[in-house]
């Protein structure tokens, strides 16, 4: 069964920050640092899931999504990090993954969406090592109470921008901005994922995977210094978290650092445990020129010549298509089936967004396109649901299939939404009405 569904994280989405035993997150802690994000926002309250997720489970019964791709909050589940366990965070998501199932969703849960408890963050967060097992702990934790209810679990959300923008530019949290010497968080990261992924199975988990985020990358010009940081900036950004992953070693990266000196003997082997399925978030593709410094290896030289959302995020659903089909070509039989786990855009904030339909139609569109040239392509999710807390960016970019307004957190489908709706009712006719002929072909046959 093609998996249709909506996504968003914990931290965009719950508030109820101090609620029912919750530890503090990286992200409570640099979202009220002054000059972190626009406007000073925080995920204090976000949208109020934390009270009012049976009204946002009706809105995606609604919708006719089959599946819901949420992420669980690390530090709502083990306040510390390793610490003791918090029940109540537990039972929270017992409750949505239960009220999820009785309206035929598929809950879809993501482990780590960037929120690490603070706790561990003054232990040296993602550069230091020991922060792996605890997370391969903690989704044990998890597990243990939900197995048997999940059919899907994603350890990683972007281990590429939560490295990137925490660590290496300093625009995330945890605000650190040590560029190349960022690299340990991408291994410690990984390194939790495989971990995680042992801890799962053993704990009963069926199906697991990793969301990475991934872009095709198109040097600025054929000239020789372009040619070569695209290549660094492949490597940085799609290679250095997919190879290891799929094929169980990382890209060369002597040309462009100082090599992964946080990689011991059987690392690799831990990280390249089999998973079900491989996660891809996409938005963008990215062009990428020489430096023009000696800070990185390359520069960003920005895609023309495309529409671009609210976000200045350039519109172009065909490098969904060359994405995927780059994937199959790069890992052919070591590529697992895919999952688009993310792929939306922001719009004004408006009722009547039609941007937003087009990006849609657009991207299904392509991933059609590649899926008829071979890929195995297994599920789609929006992002996102609701509008949300978007980082950096606080609430000023609206992603939501659902306006929210954040004086009285009311939600309002908009017309995206109806759109998707249709598109999924008739999808279902579709399918139904192929099975049909299926059954009256076979009967045909026999008589
Ligand atoms: C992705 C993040 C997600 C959201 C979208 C717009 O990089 O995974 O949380 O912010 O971008």
């Amino acid at each position: 069964m093609f998996l249709w569904g909506t996504a968003t994280a914990a931290y965009q989405i719950e508030g109820a920050v101090k609620e029912d035993g919750r530890g503090a997150s990286i992200w409570d802690t640099f979202a009220h640092e002054p000059g972190r994000t626009r406007d000073g926002h925080t995920g204090d309250v976000a949208c109020d899931h934390y009270h009012r997720w049976r009204e946002d489970v009706e809105l995606m019964s609604g919708l006719g999504v089959n599946a819901y791709r949420f992420s669980i909050s690390w530090p709502r589940v083990r306040p510390e990090g390793d610490g003791p366990v918090n029940a109540k965070g537990l039972d929270f998501y017992e409750r949505l993954v239960d009220g999820l199932l009785e309206r035929g969703i598929r809950p879809v849960p993501t482990l780590f969406h960037w929120d690490l408890p603070q706790a561990l963050q003054d232990r040296g967060g993602w550069m230091n090592r020991d922060i792996s097992e605890i997370f391969a702990e903690y989704a044990a934790t998890v597990a243990e109470r939900l197995a048997d209810r999940i059919p899907l679990w994603i350890t990683l959300n972007e281990p590429f921008v939560h490295m990137a923008y925490g660590h290496a530019l300093g625009v995330h949290a945890p605000g650190q901005a040590l560029l190349t010497g960022a690299l340990p968080v991408a291994h410690h990261q990984l390194l939790a994922h495989g971990l995680a992924t042992r801890a799962l199975r053993a704990a009963g988990a069926r199906q697991v995977a990793i969301t990475n985020n991934c872009t095709p990358v198109w040097p600025a010009s054929e000239r020789e210094a372009d040619l070569k940081a695209a290549d660094a900036y492949d490597i940085l950004h799609n290679r250095l978290f997919n190879d290891p992953v799929l094929l169980g070693r990382y890209p060369d990266l002597s040309a462009y650092t100082t090599g992964l000196d946080a990689v011991r003997d059987g690392d690799l082997d831990i990280i390249a445990t089999p998973l079900d399925a491989l996660g891809v978030n996409y938005y963008n593709p990215t062009r990428i020129a020489a430096p023009v410094d000696d800070a990185l290896p390359f520069s960003d030289a920005g895609v023309t010549g495309h529409p671009t959302t609210a976000f200045g995020w350039p519109v172009v659903p065909d490098g969904l298509r060359e994405l995927l089909t780059g994937l199959k070509a790069r890992y052919g039989a070591a590529l697992p089936p895919v999952l688009i786990t993310e792929n939306g855009c922001s719009t004004e904030d408006t009722l009547d967004d039609g941007d937003r339909v087009a990006f849609l139609e657009g991207h299904i569109a392509a991933m059609r396109r590649a899926m008829a040239e071979g890929v195995d392509v297994r599920g789609y999710f929006v992002w996102s649901l609701l509008d949300n807390f978007e980082w950096a960016e606080g609430y000023h970019q609206r992603f939501g299939l659902v306006r929210v307004d954040f004086e009285t957190r009311s939600r309002t489908p908009r017309a995206s939404y109806r759109w998707l709706r249709d598109f999924l009712r008739a999808e279902k006719r579709a399918q139904e009405q192929a099975r049909e002929q299926a059954r009256e072909q076979a009967q045909n046959t026999e008589t």
